[in-house]
């Protein structure tokens, strides 16, 4: 089926060539001699037709999005089975090469403003430095918009900072149906898409014809997002160098190393945001063999003392109507949150380092606070006695997360050779 169709477009892009484009042709073997040394076969190059070309700034062969070379520490049992990937989904070069182009492409609002990547910005780790976000119409969300790698690590596979969506295949449909954010219904999704010329060959790559149907579109923005998986950083350099998290790394200031053991031990931080097995946090320092070094993510949503009490938005409470729930919020993965203010479901908080203060000094007693955050046996909020040089240091290990070849891998990247997406 795919062998035809590439034959299929390839007569397609000769005869719309003129003669002398053929030995221009990607991929030629005039411009590029068969090595002789290669021991792997290249995967099949066939260049994309015009209609996708013209529009879309892609490689003829797709990135490799399904098999990211994970460093040791992503590697481990612990760590691999927080994935959320289903069977029926895995992530396909081609598939979330789509997806990539379905993330950035404007016509999936109403009136062809707003892209997924209007809210979740490369350069600001998927997310948006806005409070709310104004979607196509001008009207604003009622969250602030959450950063999205990693988001595979999670492993209830819940979605949206209230969890109301089950599985990442559901929440992608959401915001294009959203009142707010794109507008769209989704017969009008599926008429969208077809309607643009560009569509068709990547369907038929990703999914072997070119037909266009929701449930193809969500797996292709699924596998995308699942796709954007964090791991270069300098907190990842000084991991595989050091092989365990806990002791300093050589590739990290002293204040950063500081940061480090405070957020592993004494502020506890990683109780909540670097799972690891239940009934063990991670001692400072931790084992070699703790089971997560890598993901820092809650794996339920808590409660961190923002509000006092109900307020008019009590996350996954709202959804499921138990009190116990209320003011529990999915907390997302803490890579590259420096480059994501402000903070928190609300937008509410706008610099890392009054983060550390509100943890600090500011925690306030919701009868639901997690308690992590309670001086023990008590419903009193724990406060850290940090010195300000401590909470300084906590801000430059969170600094350390950054991950500066994700936020600028082409793989990524608007592909819109026009402005699109953004
Ligand atoms: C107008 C801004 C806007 C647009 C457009 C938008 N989003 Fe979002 N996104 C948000 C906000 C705000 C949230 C948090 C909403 C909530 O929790 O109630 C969010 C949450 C998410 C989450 C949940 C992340 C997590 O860890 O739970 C994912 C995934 C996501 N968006 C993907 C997408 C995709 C894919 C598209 C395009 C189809 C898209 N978004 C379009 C603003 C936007
Ligand atoms: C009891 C568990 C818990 C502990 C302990 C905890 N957090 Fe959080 N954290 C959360 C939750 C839950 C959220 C999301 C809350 C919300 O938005 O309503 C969050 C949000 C954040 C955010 C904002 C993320 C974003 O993208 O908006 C940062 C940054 C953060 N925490 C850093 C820290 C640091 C630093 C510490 C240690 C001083 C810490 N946390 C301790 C549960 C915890």
């Amino acid at each position: 089926m795919r062998g035809q169709f590439f034959n299929f477009v390839t007569a397609l892009s000769i005869a719309s060539l003129p003669a002398c484009g053929l030995d221009v042709q990607p991929g030629g073997q005039d411009e590029v001699p068969p090595s002789t040394t290669q021991t792997q076969p290249q995967p099949q190059t066939q260049p994309l037709p015009p209609e996708v070309s013209s529009v879309l700034n892609l490689p003829d062969t797709s990135y490799g999005y399904a098999n990211i070379d994970l460093p040791a520490h992503f590697r481990t049992p612990f760590v691999q089975a927080q994935d959320n990937t289903p069977a029926a989904n895995p992530i396909s070069n081609d598939g979330a090469t789509l997806g990539r182009v379905l993330f950035y492409d404007k016509n999936l609002s109403a009136n062809r403003t707003v892209a997924c990547a209007s809210c979740h910005g490369q350069d600001h780790g998927f997310s948006d430095t806005r409070q709310l976000s104004p979607g196509f119409g001008g009207e604003l969300t009622a969250r602030n918009s959450m950063p999205l790698s990693n988001a595979r690590f999670y492993r209830s596979g819940k979605f949206f900072w209230d969890e109301r969506a089950a599985t990442l295949e559901a929440q992608v449909l959401l915001p294009i149906q959203s009142t707010v954010e794109m507008g769209l219904t989704l017969p009008e999704l599926v008429d969208r898409v077809a309607a643009q010329s560009y569509y068709p060959a990547l369907f038929t790559r990703a999914f072997g014809s070119a037909e266009v149907t929701t449930d193809r579109i969500s797996k292709a923005l699924a596998q995308f997002v699942r796709s954007i998986v964090s791991y270069r950083s300098r907190f990842d350099q000084g991991v595989a160098a050091t092989g365990s998290i806990g002791p300093s790394f050589a590739n990290f200031t002293a204040e950063e190393n500081r940061g480090k053991a405070l957020f592993l031990g004494p502020a506890g931080c990683a109780a909540c945001h670097l799972i690891n097995p239940p009934g063990a946090p991670p001692p400072n320092p931790p084992p070699t063999t703790l089971n997560n070094q890598a993901v820092f993510f809650i794996n339920v949503a808590t409660n961190n003392g923002l509000t006092a009490g109900f307020t008019t938005d009590n996350g996954v409470g709202d959804i499921t109507k138990n009190t116990a729930d209320f003011g529990r919020f999915k907390s997302p993965e803490l890579r590259n949150v420096a480059l994501t203010a402000p903070y928190m479901h609300d937008g509410s908080i706008d610099t890392l380092a009054k983060v550390v203060e509100h943890y600090n000094s500011g925690v306030l007693a919701h009868p639901n606070l997690d308690p992590r955050l309670r001086v023990p046996g008590t419903m009193t909020p724990r406060k850290l006695n940090l010195t300000p040089a401590d909470s300084a240091a906590l801000v430059a290990f969170l600094g350390t997360l950054t991950d500066e070849s994700l936020i600028s891998d082409p793989a990524y990247a608007n592909p819109f050779r026009n402005a699109g997406g953004k």
